[in-house]
């Protein structure tokens, strides 16, 4: 099955505090729904996710997931110095990953200390070592959680407008020099998010109601309205971004 963000499931919430709360009860299922097995997990950059990562932090929440078969990766990662400001893994690192017992090895950051394309090949050598092949097989999708933020201009991961890599269809990792924000960047492509059990939006605040409204009627002009997934698509917006009335 392959779902299209025509068929996404889409859930309104009262406010950012919900949306957070909601991811964290889907990531502790994720875990939870599949024992014994290990859960791939790709996290999304920004600043949405920083609630989440606090929630998940908290140790009354933390304890919920069986962390040692949790492996984590990238949706994207700006292509700056580790511990740089506007880094996608350092956010990660100093809010959830440091505070919670996963091993250091499960633990993918998206290089960037080389040139990116190389940095790119690099990180997909890494997901081929722990999917154990070098192609993306039907009906054994890479991720069980893939986490997509939404930018204002209709980006996600950091699949932007008018870039190459949206025509990316055999590279699980590629770069990308976008003209509407700050750093080249490394990004998984459509392919990559594709093979997911799971691919979890989180849209709030009243700068994305336009775009929200886009990705909602499937346009494909923007480059998360191109989004698929072998599994399931579901939006987590809260009112805000929705449109409705938060008063
Ligand atoms: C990034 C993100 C990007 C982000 C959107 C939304 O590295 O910037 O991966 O795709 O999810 O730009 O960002 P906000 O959550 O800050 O609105």
């Amino acid at each position: 099955m392959t779902t299209d963000m025509r068929h996404a499931v889409f859930e309104v919430l009262s406010d950012v505090d919900a949306v957070a709360m909601r991811m964290a009860e889907l990531f502790i299922e994720a875990v939870q729904n599949r024992p014994g097995e290990r859960i791939r997990i790709a996290l999304s950059g920004g600043s949405t996710p920083k609630r989440l990562f606090a929630i998940l932090a908290r140790p009354e929440v933390a304890q919920k997931v069986d962390w040692k078969r949790v492996e984590i990766f990238y949706g994207d990662e700006r292509h700056v110095p580790v511990g740089h400001a506007d880094s996608n893994q350092s956010m990660a690192e100093s809010l959830l990953l440091s505070k919670v017992p996963l091993p250091a090895e499960q633990i993918h950051p998206m290089p960037t200390q080389g040139q990116a394309r190389e940095d790119a090949q690099r990180y997909q050598e890494v997901m081929e070592a722990s999917y154990g092949a070098e192609t993306l097989e039907k009906g054994r999708p890479f991720f069980d959680v893939v986490m997509l933020g939404l930018g204002t201009d209709g980006h996600t991961a950091s699949l932007f407008p008018g870039e190459p890599v949206l025509d990316e269809t055999k590279a699980w990792v590629s770069v990308s020099d976008p003209k509407t924000a700050p750093h080249e960047r490394l990004t998984l492509t459509y392919p990559a998010i594709a093979s997911s059990r799971n691919i979890v939006f989180l849209v709030t605040g009243d700068n994305k109601v336009p775009m929200l409204r886009r990705l909602r009627e499937g346009d494909s002009s923007i480059p998360s309205g191109r989004i698929v997934s072998e599994g399931k698509i579901l939006v987590l917006a809260d009112r805000a971004a929705a449109g409705e009335h938060t008063s």
